[in-house]
């Protein structure tokens, strides 16, 4: 298969829109951007698009998809009726990055989608392009990160292309995502009641001021990260996920000298064994890293952990295309979008973490 690219930067975007439409319409595979990261979009209700989506990505079978949406008139085929809970949280949050796992109307998509569960995740996205693409295409679309199963998800189209040039019919180029990791995943577990399965764009901050009456099960990231190995609450959360090529350690402390002098040490010893480090470090402690051995990227300023959420994927990626052997990467606090932060890190470092 060659892979088309067509760019929102040009003039003929709209057509582009069309074109890109009508091949999800006949069951092909096509990625697009969302203001979470690229998504690989196949029609939901077709099990052989479906099939394709596991293909392209090397994807484990048992692990559902999301389903994409334009309009709330699209959610009635698609689910059985839901909680006023549920409705609440669209109109606050909706379109935007949260996933509500709610009860599959049988037959509405493919068996694929669900990985054969009852519930189907669904969420309405808030990317420009997304939506216009979905709106045009008129069906429902399954779409998970556009990237091979395992590797950092895309937040541009090169990502995409990186992974899986050839292997799908097109690419939507509208240039980089905004907030850089997934959506926010939750399931309804009473009428008045949520669990977040997945931290992500939606904080629980807003979680929680679009919902005040309701009760949040968000659980501690360090403590439910080997207890979700034992018992996943997500099919998904089970894979190793979002890895460098390089093996990635996390560093936490709340001295920032101290975080300095044990990278600096694991540099030396890197380059003494004769490894190529890397170091992903807030703006604050870059210049204390840079003149060593080590490949420095940043994340921006630790005052700003926005930025760094959308930077650490493409970080992840430059450190295997610079090739990176050991990559020591600052924690942080897993407050606000913090949390998703330290969600995606710790399983890039397969919870490989050194407190100093
Ligand atoms: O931001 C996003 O969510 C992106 C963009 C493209 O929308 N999509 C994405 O999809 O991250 P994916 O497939 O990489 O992650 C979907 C997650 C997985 O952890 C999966 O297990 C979970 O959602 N999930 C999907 N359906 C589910 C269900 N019925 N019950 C529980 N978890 C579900
Ligand atoms: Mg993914």
């Amino acid at each position: 298969t060659t892979t088309k690219v067509w760019r929102m930067a040009d003039e003929h975007a709209e057509e582009s829109i069309a074109e890109a439409a009508e091949l999800l319409r006949r069951g092909e595979l096509v990625a697009f951007p969302t203001e979470t990261v690229y998504g690989l979009g196949a029609d939901a209700r077709s099990s052989e698009a479906v099939a394709g989506i596991f293909q392209a990505k090397g994807r484990p079978s048992d692990n559902p998809l999301i389903v994409h949406i334009a309009n709330i008139s699209q959610l009635d085929e698609l689910v059985l009726p839901y909680s006023t809970l549920a409705k609440q949280l669209m109109g606050q949050l909706w379109p935007g990055p949260l996933t509500l796992v709610l009860p599959v109307q049988p037959g509405a998509v493919s068996p694929l989608v669900t990985a054969g569960l009852s519930t189907v995740g669904v969420r309405m996205p808030s990317h420009p392009v997304a939506l216009r693409l979905l709106a045009a295409a008129g069906c429902p679309v399954a779409a998970p990160s556009a990237n091979r199963s395992g590797r950092p998800s895309p937040t541009l189209a090169e990502h995409v292309a990186e992974d899986l040039s050839g292997r799908i019919s097109g690419i939507v180029d509208g240039g980089a995502t905004g907030i850089g990791l997934e959506s926010t995943v939750i399931e309804l577990t009473g009428e008045q009641a949520l669990r977040i399965l997945r931290p992500g764009g939606v904080t629980v901050e807003q979680l929680r001021e679009a919902a005040p009456q309701a009760e949040i099960d968000a659980p501690a990231d360090a403590a439910s990260a080997a207890e979700e190995l034992a018992a996943p609450r997500s099919p998904g959360m089970k894979y190793t996920h979002y890895a460098p090529k390089g093996e990635l350690s996390i560093v936490q402390g709340s001295s920032a000298a101290e975080r300095i002098a044990y990278m600096q040490e694991q540099v030396a010893q890197a380059a003494n064994a004769g490894l190529k480090a890397g170091v992903l470090v807030f703006d604050e402690q870059a210049a204390a890293m840079q003149g060593g051995s080590a490949f420095v990227l940043t994340y921006g300023s630790g005052q700003q952990l926005e930025q760094a959420a959308h930077r650490l994927y493409a970080a992840l990626r430059q450190f295997d295309a610079e090739g990176v052997q050991r990559i020591w990467a600052e924690g942080c606090e897993p407050d606000g979008i913090g949390a998703a932060l330290m969600n995606r890190l710790l399983k890039a470092a397969g919870h490989r973490t050194h407190q100093v």
